[in-house]
């Protein structure tokens, strides 16, 4: 299996390696691939060294399948080039997600949709991730009719350089900026780039994608997106109003018999999903959860799970599996 890993200096692509290398994926040769600036620069995978190459020699270098990690832009102008060259792309950016001819998947949830046709293959948001994750089998229960999301991002949901200002901030150096604002110390209600509608593509990802993965369009979704100071994890508070009335005892059950999903939910040990708890994990971690007592058939839930990793690197990497094991790669 010749794997190409797309952007694999950035955040998401170390990750990539990490878990490709963990969870034993099997590759017989690895082509890492990121900009100019760093061709030739060696990374380490299996007690192996690889040089990077540019994205003009990974096409020709014909992978059998390529996770893309490198932004939009250059998954939308590389990925069908890759496909072209029949390399599977499953690619991490927003690009395709929306794209109607493109499958959005979370395998556990809807793996089912692949085929060996898909030679691009889209991985949801971090945010839609963590949330599907965890409502899904409630909404097959229950059918959710409303969803209002608030999210606690972490900076490294932006990437290296948002990283950085957090680290020189605390350590009171002076340095670039990622962000309009200093991040130690606030909380910037601004994630990723403001629509004419008021929201930022971040709150409208997380209101779009749920609808696919679920493959339902019936129930109405509102979020706002923010991010704040820790280095790693999104965390989400969730209320969500379901069609049925639900039992609380049951939504724990399902929610433990969910595969990726950890319930961490105990008042007595002051026990609740926390980032620092979530790191270099790949679960989805749920707790306080709750009836809403304001109105009928409501539920609250706060999700955290590590955003690189189930939230890009991990699901990247499942996705990747599902297609070597159910033979959808050729
Ligand atoms: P490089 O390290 O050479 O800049 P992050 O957003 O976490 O910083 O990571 C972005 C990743 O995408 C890096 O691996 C980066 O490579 C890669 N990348 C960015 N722009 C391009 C491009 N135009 N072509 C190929 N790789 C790119």
């Amino acid at each position: 299996m010749k794997v190409a890993v797309v952007g694999a200096t950035g955040m998401v692509g170390t990750v990539m390696l990490k878990v490709l290398e963990e969870r034993n994926f099997e590759v017989s040769e690895l082509i890492p691939v990121a900009s100019k600036r760093s061709e030739g620069k060696l990374l380490s995978f299996k007690g192996k060294q690889y040089p990077c190459v540019t994205l003009e020699t990974a096409v020709e270098m014909k992978a059998d399948i390529a996770l893309f990690s490198a932004g939009g832009d250059t998954s939308l102008e590389w990925a069908p080039k890759f496909a072209d060259a029949g390399t599977t792309v499953v690619d991490n950016s927003s690009a395709w997600r929306m794209d109607p001819s493109k499958k959005l998947v979370v395998p556990e949830i809807n793996g089912d949709v692949l085929t060996a046709e898909d030679k691009i293959i889209a991985n949801p948001n971090c945010s839609t991730i963590q949330l599907v994750m965890a409502l899904a089998p409630l909404h097959d229960k229950y059918k959710m009719k409303r969803l209002i999301v608030s999210t606690y991002q972490s900076v490294s949901g932006t990437g290296v350089k948002a990283v950085q200002q957090l680290e020189n901030e605390i350590q009171g150096v002076k340095g670039e900026m990622a962000y309009p604002y200093p991040i130690g110390r606030n909380a910037l209600p601004h994630c990723d780039i403001f629509l004419e509608n008021g929201y930022t593509k971040e709150e409208m990802k997380l209101v779009k994608e749920p609808k696919k993965i679920l493959r339902d369009e019936s129930f109405s979704v509102t979020a706002t997106a923010v991010r704040i100071p820790t280095a790693g994890g999104h965390s989400e508070s969730v209320n969500v109003e379901f069609e049925n009335d639900f039992d609380l005892s049951d939504v724990r059950k399902l929610l433990s018999e969910m595969p990726g999903v950890v319930v961490q939910d105990n008042l007595e040990t002051n026990t609740y999903p926390m980032p620092i708890y979530a790191h270099d994990k790949d679960e989805v971690f749920v707790g306080r959860i709750r009836r809403d007592e304001s109105q009928p058939n409501t539920l609250n839930l706060w999700i955290v799970a590590d955003n690189l990793r189930k939230g890009a690197a991990t699901n990247t990497v499942q996705i990747a599996e599902y297609l070597v094991e159910n033979n959808l790669l050729n």
